[in-house]
């Protein structure tokens, strides 16, 4: 046997044993006569002690360890003097009677501890390397576990997990598709799925009625701290459902997720319509750990002759409870994060509700104490509490605006506390989106999307005003999954294209696969899909999923370690018959 037990398994019961361990260095420290070597493998740390005195030549080949060296021991289990209560060997060490040196390393580019001196792009570089430390390895355990534990409930409720095609059909909608260019069809392309949408639906035209798969998708967008060009959703689809169906299925599925990875028990998640969302927390996936609700505050401060309030469409206010102690400085400093350009304000308004109940505003000019008194009656203000206003002439880009300034003071007044998971469906979403820019319709989820029954009417009338059966899951401000149940019926399924500005004959290029398959008795169907990589970084409190993701792009698209894109063979482009005209 190569080793007899693991770093991480050692305990005092083991004590007089005689052990074989394999691993890699992590560190060497000599005191005195003695030699220590913590050795590491992916479950944890054991001490080596090398003693001078009772074996010269083994300490002495102990000292030239050099870090990440990987040995394979073999001594005996002994109590240590001084435990060491952070590891969970700590009560005992080896003494090292053999000792093999497996292989040597490098020195590392930086330390492969908990706390590391290595900046984010060398970690980056060298992955592989910082895999070996805990944090990041406990991630990706963490994301076994939850894939694990999604599959046996999916499992147990009798859903099917099948593969569906990575080189597909590029589709204009949505984000914009990575493309691979194929040799054998000369000038045509294939694209990465941004997700098995149509072919999950072919699948319950098939008949499988029950189906999932996680599934790697891809997507070429700008990107953020939870976005990637490639991700992975758990995609699920089901048959003969109705909206309600699909939303207990699902939030059954992250119940069982809480529940048996972190040990908490969920209520029933509430629902909050896409409109009410917006209005309360100028956002579709609001942050419900707290309150701090939007107050409209139109009626209460328009007309006395603030030409800022007065000219404005929207106005808006915040109320931090127990936040009147802000002082000057960190007013100044909330303004200066409101106009950002990132958040665009023009400035910030604020209202302190004093102890004795006066109200005592930045803007105290053009208000009397009885307005004031309206204002802190309209926020619910109570003494002590903090009043903030933002206004605009655009009501959806201030409420947006608003919605940064809430985040921000719940993050300063620590109601954001990462242990502390507030869920929520979002439902009712609008079916469409209407682009300024480009004068036409967008579909809000996409389009394949049904319209709530009996909001259909409307699709030739106010297509704006039209609601769809639409459903996201929210956590803590993160949108985890959405979906909607679709569209079965191929006549509307066709008006959908012909409402977003597909021609008859471009709707046929595209989708006429699927229109081709919903004449053959489509069952009604729908589904979700969740992002796996965000309901893991949730789960393990981080501030980007790319800690959770064993090999990660940058936020310019790149993998640092393997670099790439990079440029390939002037044979290759030329058998692809590309050009490439930078
Ligand atoms: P949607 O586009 O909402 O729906 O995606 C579903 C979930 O996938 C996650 N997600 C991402 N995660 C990381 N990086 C990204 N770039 C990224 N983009 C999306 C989010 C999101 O909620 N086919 C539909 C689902 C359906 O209708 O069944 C779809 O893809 O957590």
């Amino acid at each position: 046997m190569f080793r007899s037990h693991t770093c991480g398994e050692l305990r005092l019961a083991n004590l007089g044993e005689n052990v074989t361990l394999a691993g890699w260095v992590q560190r060497t420290r000599k005191m005195g006569g003695m030699t220590f070597v913590d050795l590491r493998d992916r479950y944890g740390l054991t001490q080596l002690v090398f003693n001078n005195e009772v074996n010269a030549e083994l300490c002495e080949r102990a000292n030239h360890l050099g870090r990440e060296y990987v040995l394979q021991v073999r001594g005996t289990v002994a109590e240590r003097s001084a435990k060491n209560n952070k590891v969970a060997t700590g009560d005992i060490e080896i003494i090292v009677n053999e000792m093999t040196v497996l292989n040597v390393s490098a020195t590392p580019p930086f330390t492969i501890e908990d706390e590391t001196d290595g900046g984010d792009d060398i970690r980056m570089q060298y992955r592989y390397l910082d895999l070996r430390r805990n944090s990041v390895r406990a991630n990706l355990e963490l994301r076994h576990k939850m894939a694990f534990e999604v599959r046996r409930y999916l499992d147990a409720e009798g859903f099917i997990e099948v593969e569906t095609p990575v080189l597909i059909k590029s589709t204009p909608e949505g984000a914009r598709d990575f493309v691979v260019p194929s040799r054998m069809n000369q000038g045509q392309f294939y694209a990465l799925p941004q997700s098995p949408q149509t072919f999950k639906q072919l699948l319950m035209v098939s008949g499988f009625d029950r189906y999932f798969q996680i599934v790697k998708c891809f997507r070429d967008e700008d990107l953020r701290a939870d976005r990637q060009p490639e991700f992975t959703q758990i995609d699920c689809e089901m048959s003969f459902v109705e909206q309600e169906d699909v939303i207990q299925m699902f939030e059954g599925m992250s119940r069982h997720l809480f529940r048996t990875i972190k040990g908490i028990e969920l209520d029933a998640f509430p629902r909050m319509t896409w409109h009410d969302a917006m209005k309360y927390y100028g956002s579709d996936k609001p942050d419900t750990r707290f309150e701090m609700r939007f107050v409209e505050l139109m009626d209460v401060l328009k007309g006395h002759g603030f030409s800022v309030f007065d000219a404005a469409e929207y106005i808006g206010g915040i109320c931090a409870k127990g936040a009147a102690s802000y002082t000057r400085k960190q007013l100044d400093a909330l303004t200066d994060f409101v106009k950002r350009p990132q958040i665009g304000a023009k400035g910030m308004v604020y209202a302190r509700v004093e102890a004795d109940g006066t109200v005592k505003s930045s803007v105290d000019k053009f208000y009397t104490q009885e307005v004031l008194q309206q204002l802190r009656a309209a926020m619910n203000a109570e003494p002590g509490d903090l009043i903030l206003i933002l206004s605009g002439d655009n009501a959806n880009k201030t409420r947006k605006q608003l919605c940064e300034l809430r985040l921000e003071m719940g993050s300063q007044l620590g109601l954001r506390d990462k242990n502390n998971y507030s869920c929520l469906w979002v439902v009712d979403f609008p079916l469409f989106e209407w682009s300024e820019e480009d004068q036409r319709f967008y579909a809000m989820h996409h389009p394949f999307t049904s319209p709530k029954p009996e909001d259909i009417p409307l699709l030739d009338t106010d297509p704006g005003a039209v609601r769809a059966n639409a459903y996201d899951m929210v956590i803590n401000g993160v949108e985890v999954g959405g979906g909607s149940i679709r569209i079965y019926d191929s006549e509307l399924q066709h008006k959908m294209f012909q409402l977003l500005g597909f021609t008859p004959e471009k709707a046929e290029e595209q989708f006429g696969f699927l229109m081709n398959a919903f004449k053959f008795g489509a069952p009604p169907h729908g589904g979700l899909a969740y992002g796996l990589d965000r309901f893991v970084s949730l789960f393990a409190g981080l501030d980007s999923i790319r800690d959770c993701i064993a090999f990660p792009k940058n936020n310019a698209g790149r993998d640092v370690m393997i670099d790439a894109p990079s440029a390939i063979d002037d044979a290759q482009l030329k058998e692809l018959c590309l050009n490439i005209t930078l």
